[in-house]
């Protein structure tokens, strides 16, 4: 891997892979492209080329490969699980319309693709704790639907076409630098800013709702590492489970008021997230991904809570100690 092009490189987990691509690869060999333009501060658009783009669209998405000339693409962009419940038939339409004209660039170009499935590959009828890597997917979300589908489309294009796809399923994933698009595990990630900010925070899901999770630094090192991985070894190769941590809003809580005492919690139960939540795994049993690869978490919870806690208190630092404009 020597230049990449990743498409929905605003996001929550774009933002950090793009940074990390640049700094591995060098800056002006990424391009990061969204549907939006971030303002010029962010990461995407400050720290090197970015690109509009429609990942639906196939010429556009044509030139930039055509003018970027990059040998991989991470294919970032999807509307999330809540979002999708909302808007189905748009869900549909970017997460599958783009992925598959993605998957057709990369066939015609010969080039490589990483394309995230998630935890919203299962679904009620699938055991829960721990998950098997292979086993029953029928999920109740169109976010779901197209994960399955995606992973499928992904086999399918390395077996018919030889295209060098591959994916993990990601857990929920908590992190500091980007606000989380508008999915079920966001309480993970807001409870931080709620807690460092207010004080308190008003929790969609029930106390005892227990999902899988994962620290952003372990996510995009689990990419970097899937894509460098020999092929020869990749049996699963679009659909790995990976895992790093298993949370309730009331156990995080707890670890955020072991360090804030005066952290308070309530509840305010969305009817619609806490029936997507139930019908997710509790764990995935990641084993394959630690055979095939070596996947290896580094991030328990305890030490993301430290992690999470120590960048957003030095940022209210650094805001509270900038003087007004003016
Ligand atoms: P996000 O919602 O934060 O970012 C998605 C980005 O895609 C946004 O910047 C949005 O502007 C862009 N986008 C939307 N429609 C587009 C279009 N038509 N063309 C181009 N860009 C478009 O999502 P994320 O959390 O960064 O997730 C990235 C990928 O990882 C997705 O495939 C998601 O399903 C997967 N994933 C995320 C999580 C998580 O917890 N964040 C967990 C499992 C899987
Ligand atoms: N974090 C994502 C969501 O909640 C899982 O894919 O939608």
């Amino acid at each position: 891997m020597q230049r990449a092009l990743v498409t929905g490189a605003a996001g929550q987990i774009g933002t950090e892979l793009v940074q990390a691509l640049r700094q591995e690869l060098g800056a002006e060999q990424v391009l990061a492209t969204d549907l939006r333009r971030p303002d010029d501060d962010h990461p995407a658009v400050a720290g090197g080329p970015f690109g509009l783009l429609d990942c639906t669209d196939g010429d556009a998405l044509a030139r930039h490969i055509r003018d970027h000339r990059p040998d991989t693409i991470f294919h970032l962009a999807a509307l999330l699980s809540a979002v999708g419940e909302n808007e189905p038939q748009k869900a549909y339409q970017v997460n599958l319309g783009g992925l598959i004209t993605v998957l057709e660039a990369a066939r015609e170009r010969g080039l490589a693709l990483f394309t995230p499935s998630s935890i919203a590959a299962f679904g009620p009828g699938t055991p829960p704790d721990p998950t098997p890597q292979d086993t029953i997917q029928r999920p109740t979300t169109m976010y779901g639907v197209t994960k399955v589908a995606g992973e499928l489309l992904c086999d399918y294009y390395h077996r018919r076409f030889g295209v060098d796809a591959r994916g993990l399923r990601y857990p929920g994933i908590i992190s500091h630098s980007a606000p989380p698009g508008g999915g079920t595990t966001d309480y993970a990630v807001e409870i931080f800013h709620a807690a460092v900010g207010e004080g308190r925070y008003t929790c969609f899901l029930e106390p005892d709702t227990q999902l899988d999770m994962m620290y952003m630094p372990d996510a995009v090192r689990g990419a970097l590492e899937l894509m460098r991985a020999d092929p020869d070894r990749l049996e699963h190769r679009n659909a790995f489970n990976v895992t790093a941590m298993q949370l309730t809003p009331r156990g995080l809580a707890q670890r955020i008021q072991a360090r804030i005492p005066d952290f308070r919690i309530d509840y305010d139960v969305d009817p619609v997230r806490q029936t997507i939540a139930d019908s997710w795994p509790r764990r995935l049993d990641d084993s394959a991904a630690r055979e095939e690869w070596g996947w290896q978490p580094e991030y328990d919870e305890a030490a993301m809570v430290d992690d999470m806690l120590g960048h957003l208190a030095r940022r209210t630092d650094e805001a509270s100690s900038t003087p007004a404009p003016g």
